[in-house]
C-alpha cells in the first residue's frame, strides 16, 4: 500500500502531534487543525506528553526487566528525544529497532532515528500499518532476528484504525511470525472524558478518521496475550515515574498496556 503523498495543505496526525509537543516540523494546515482540536480538547498537549513518557517507560521496562533486545515500533512519529532506540540502547547498546511510519515528513526526518549505537542497529521503513504483509516482508525487517522475541509497539496510532476487526487483524498478523516471549505495547485514545471523544470527532471532521475506545475494547486488543501488571490503565498510571504524579487523570486521554505472547 503506498504511503500518503506529502501535501502540506492537508493536516496530518504526525505533524499535529509534533506541533502540540512543541516541535517545528509542521505546516499551517496542521497548526490550524491543532488549534481547533485543542479548543474542543484543551488537555490534549498534557495527554500527549504523558503518552510520550509512557512510551519511554514501557521501552525501558521491556529492555531492562524482560530482556527484550528487538523492537518493531509502528507509528513512530517525528523524532522526539529520547527516541525509542535511545531508551533501549541505554539498557543494552546491541538492541535493534525498526521504525515504521507512513508520513512523508517523518520519512524526511528519519535520519534522526538512524543514530544507532554502533553495537546495535536501527532501520526506518516507510509503510502503512495496514499493510502487515508488506511490513513483515520488507528488507528492513532483516534487522530483526525472527527466532528471538520482538517487542511490537503501537503507541498513539491505533486511534486511527477505527474498525475493531481491522485492528485485531493487524495485531494478530504482526505478532504471528515472532516467538513466545514477544510483546505488544499499545496506547490509544480512550473515552474516559468528553475531551477525548470531542478530540477524536474533530480529527475525523478534519479528514483524519479517529476513535476513542472503551477500556474494554483496548483490553480486547490483547486477546491471547498475558497482560503485564497493571493491565490496561491510563498511560500516566502505567508504572508511573515521579513526573507523572503531577498529571491529573482527567487530563489524560489515552490508555495503554503491555501483553506477552505465550
Ligand atoms: C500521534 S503520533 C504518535 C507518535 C509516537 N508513537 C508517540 O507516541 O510519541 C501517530 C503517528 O502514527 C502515524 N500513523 C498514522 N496512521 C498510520 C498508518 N496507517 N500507518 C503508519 N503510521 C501511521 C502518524 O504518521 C504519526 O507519526
Amino acid at each position: 500500500m503506498p504511503h500518503a503523498e506529502l501535501n502540506t495543505a492537508v493536516p496530518h496526525s504526525a505533524r499535529i502531534y509534533d506541533y502540540l509537543l512543541g516541535g517545528k516540523d509542521n505546516f499551517e494546515a496542521d497548526r490550524a487543525a491543532a488549534a481547533e482540536i485543542v479548543k474542543s480538547s484543551p488537555s490534549l498537549p498534557i495527554s500527549m506528553r504523558a503518552n510520550r513518557r509512557y512510551m519511554t517507560r514501557v521501552a525501558g521496562h521491556l529492555a531492562a526487566e524482560l530482556g527484550i533486545r528487538q523492537f518493531l515500533d509502528i507509528g513512530t512519529g517525528l523524532p522526539t528525544s529520547p527516541n525509542l532506540h535511545e531508551v533501549v540502547q541505554g539498557v543494552d547498546p546491541t538492541a535493534r529497532v525498526v521504525y515504521v511510519d507512513n508520513d512523508p515528513i517523518v520519512l524526511t526526518h528519519a535520519r534522526a532515528l538512524l543514530t544507532s549505537d554502533p553495537a546495535g542497529s536501527t532501520a526506518y521503513l516507510d509503510a502503512d500499518l495496514r499493510d502487515v504483509a508488506g511490513i513483515l516482508g520488507s528488507p528492513e525487517l532483516a534487522t530483526l532476528d525472527p527466532a528471538r522475541p520482538v517487542s511490537i509497539s503501537l503507541i498513539a496510532v491505533l486511534q486511527f484504525i477505527i474498525d475493531e476487526d481491522e485492528a485485531h487483524k493487524i495485531i494478530d498478523g504482526l505478532l504471528a511470525p515472532f516467538p513466545a516471549g514477544s510483546t505488544l505495547a499499545i496506547s490509544t485514545v480512550t473515552a474516559h472524558n468528553e475531551q477525548a471523544v470531542a478530540g477524536a470527532k474533530t480529527y475525523t471532521a478534519r479528514g483524519i478518521p479517529a476513535k476513542a475506545r472503551t477500556d474494554g475494547e483496548v483490553t480486547a486488543l490483547f486477546r491471547g496475550l498475558q497482560l503485564l501488571d497493571p493491565g490496561v490503565v491510563l498511560v500516566n498510571r502505567w508504572r508511573p515515574a515521579v513526573e507523572d504524579a503531577e498529571v491529573e487523570d482527567y487530563h489524560v486521554q489515552m490508555s495503554g498496556g503491555v501483553g506477552v505472547k505465550r
